[in-house]
């Protein structure tokens, strides 16, 4: 089965599921879907790995479908994107469940730069420890990742640094994922998307309470200190994300 299509019939079965069970998909039933089912449906030959251990982290998947009901219980307008793509795992999730709205791409799409990464190690905003891992984000493309979307032509590929990428955005936003791992990085995007957020809408902040990455606390804590009027929920998914609304 081809992974867009493994996606439709994940989707579809959701739906059904939610008839089910309306008050969302913390139950059982959909429990087992998603740690046992999902993994064995998606193939995905050079991402596989990948998928595998993400799909695994419940609290943060489980979360972003909770939002967008929330997204679409309020009828909210505004766009979607997500900033540090790589194989565009998560992306995958919002495009899936958001297929009606434009999904913005933004990465490099060739992982981190060494410049980017000297300087967060000269801030000491990263442990040592995450330096093994860093080659591993060159291990994806444009092509790959729009080949795994669900819904290809709602994505708009942002290829580059951001926020160099995002001068020409004009849209608002209801949903934003930020996962950069770097605090610049981070930072640049709380700026920039914060003032075209929809009210409702939310600023997801992967890796807020993550042991290796201190640079992405210190971008969103020193947001928040600028920005009073934005309050904040951190959340227990496995890299410790921070949900941002206003
Ligand atoms: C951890 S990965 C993203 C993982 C993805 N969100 C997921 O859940 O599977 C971080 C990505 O951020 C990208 N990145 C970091 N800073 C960036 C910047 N300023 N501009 C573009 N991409 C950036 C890197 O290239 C890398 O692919």
């Amino acid at each position: 089965m081809k992974s867009n299509d493994a996606y439709k019939c994940i989707v579809q079965l959701m739906n059904d599921l939610n008839s089910i069970h309306p008050e969302g998909n913390l139950n059982i039933v959909s429990r087992m879907f998603f740690d046992k089912i999902v993994p064995s449906l998606y193939s995905t030959p050079d991402f596989e790995d990948e998928l595998r251990l993400s799909l695994f982290d419940y609290t943060r998947y489980r979360t972003l479908e909770l939002l967008i009901y929330e997204i679409k219980r309020r009828n909210l307008k505004g766009e979607t994107a997500e900033v540090g793509v790589y194989q565009g795992l998560y992306s995958r999730y919002i495009n899936s469940l958001l297929p009606q709205k434009k999904l913005y791409l933004f990465d490099t799409f060739n992982g981190f730069s060494s410049a980017q990464i000297h300087k967060e190690v000269n801030n000491n905003f990263l442990k040592k420890s995450f330096l093994d891992i860093v080659p591993k984000f060159k291990n994806t493309s444009v092509e790959k990742v729009i080949s795994t979307m669900p819904y290809p032509n709602s994505c708009i590929i942002k290829k580059g640094y951001f926020p160099d990428t995002a001068k020409d955005i004009k849209e608002t936003f209801c949903l934003v994922s930020i996962d950069v791992d770097l605090y610049e990085s981070t930072k640049a995007a709380l700026v920039f998307f914060a003032p075209r957020l929809e009210k409702h809408g939310y600023l997801i902040v992967h890796d807020y309470n993550q042991h290796e990455l201190f640079g992405v606390k210190a971008a969103v804590n020193e947001f928040l200190d600028e920005n009073p009027s934005f309050c904040c929920v951190p959340i227990t998914d496995q890299c410790g994300s921070i949900i941002i609304t206003f």
